[in-house]
């Protein structure tokens, strides 16, 4: 039997990472989301396709969380976009009770599950998400970093014209504008970036890494990326289901780590059948730490608002 892996929210996010789980076959999954009819016809769609791309997962969509149950990840794309004459309050405010309430439904029948957090903002969302499910903090995780390292990588293969598989690139800290891509411990091939570029060009990719999402946004015109969050969400998933171990930048909740306390916030995690199996510390320059700490002050800011909003 498959696993099962159950995503709330069939907007392009959630729709393209039911596709991509199926199309690897790495378990069922059930699409979720409020929209009538909406979720089961992209499932119908996608199980329609599913003897061209040779896969027997199947998918299910449904507006109600009964065929969710005992699912091993859930993961939740929910959300609303900003709408004109919205303020980002209301903006931030609909989309904590969306995840606030798709969180407690979710984890009700599937208690034992690992919840991935994708709806922005992020690192906020993921304190909501942790406060709603009740989950041990190892099972709460946030997607950003290994989308923002993605970014990153991408960038740095096109400037150097080598294969996006020598790189490796690494980012902590929130997923936005005070992100902290981490230069030195870049490499292409092993051979860390700071060795093949200047100073300035990496400055320059670091700049466009830590405004990708909003690059999108503006070419779009309308709704944001979804393709590279849906890889980065079912790398986390893949780790977690063939229980890997695979060390990838995610969001953590951090006790102590990093001198930050209380606070979700990207950094390299160990994932594995357990969720975060490992918190992993990696030593930084001051220069470096300033900058995590900086972004940590950014999302706790956030979560205040959140807290004088709820
Ligand atoms: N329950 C279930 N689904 C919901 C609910 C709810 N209470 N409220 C909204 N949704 C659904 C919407 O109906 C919509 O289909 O969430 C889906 C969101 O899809 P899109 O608007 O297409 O947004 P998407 O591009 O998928 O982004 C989703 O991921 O990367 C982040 O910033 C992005 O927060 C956003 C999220």
């Amino acid at each position: 039997m498959y696993k099962k892996v159950t995503v709330i929210g069939a907007g392009n996010v959630g729709a393209t990472t039911a596709q991509r789980l199926a199309e690897k076959e790495l378990c069922d999954v059930v699409l979720i989301d409020i929209a009538e009819g909406m979720p089961q016809g992209k499932a119908l769609d996608l199980v329609e396709a599913a003897p061209i791309e040779k896969h027997d997962a199947f998918i299910q969509g449904t507006n109600t969380y009964e065929a969710s149950a005992g699912s091993n990840i859930i993961i939740i794309t929910a959300g609303i976009p900003r709408k004109p004459g919205m303020s980002r309050d209301d903006l931030i405010k609909t989309n904590m009770n969306i995840m606030k309430n798709v969180t407690a439904e979710a984890a009700k029948q599937s208690p034992n599950a690992i919840i991935i957090i994708v709806s922005n903002p992020l690192d906020a969302m993921c304190h909501v998400a942790y406060a709603a499910s009740g989950f041990p903090k190892n099972r709460v995780i946030g997607m950003a970093g290994i989308l923002d390292s993605a970014r990153f990588r991408a960038f740095i293969s096109m400037e150097l014209d080598v294969s996006v598989e020598n790189t490796h690139a690494f980012v902590l800290g929130g997923h936005g504008d005070t992100m902290v891509p981490l230069p030195r411990y870049s490499t292409v091939a092993g051979i860390p970036i700071t060795e093949l570029m200047s100073a300035k060009k990496i400055e320059a990719l670091v700049d466009r890494t830590r405004k990708g999402g909003g690059e999108i946004v503006s070419l779009l015109k309308t709704g944001s990326a979804f393709y590279a969050p849906s890889s980065a969400t079912v790398e986390m998933a893949e780790a977690i289901l063939k229980d890997k171990k695979k060390i990838l930048p995610c969001a953590a909740y951090l006790e102590g780590e990093y001198g930050i306390n209380g606070l979700f916030i990207g950094v390299p995690v160990k994932l594995g059948s357990k969720g975060i199996e490992e918190i992993i510390q990696i030593k930084l320059t001051d220069s470096e730490n300033a900058a995590l700490q900086k972004s940590a002050d950014a999302v706790k800011g956030l979560v205040e608002d959140l807290k004088k909003l709820a």
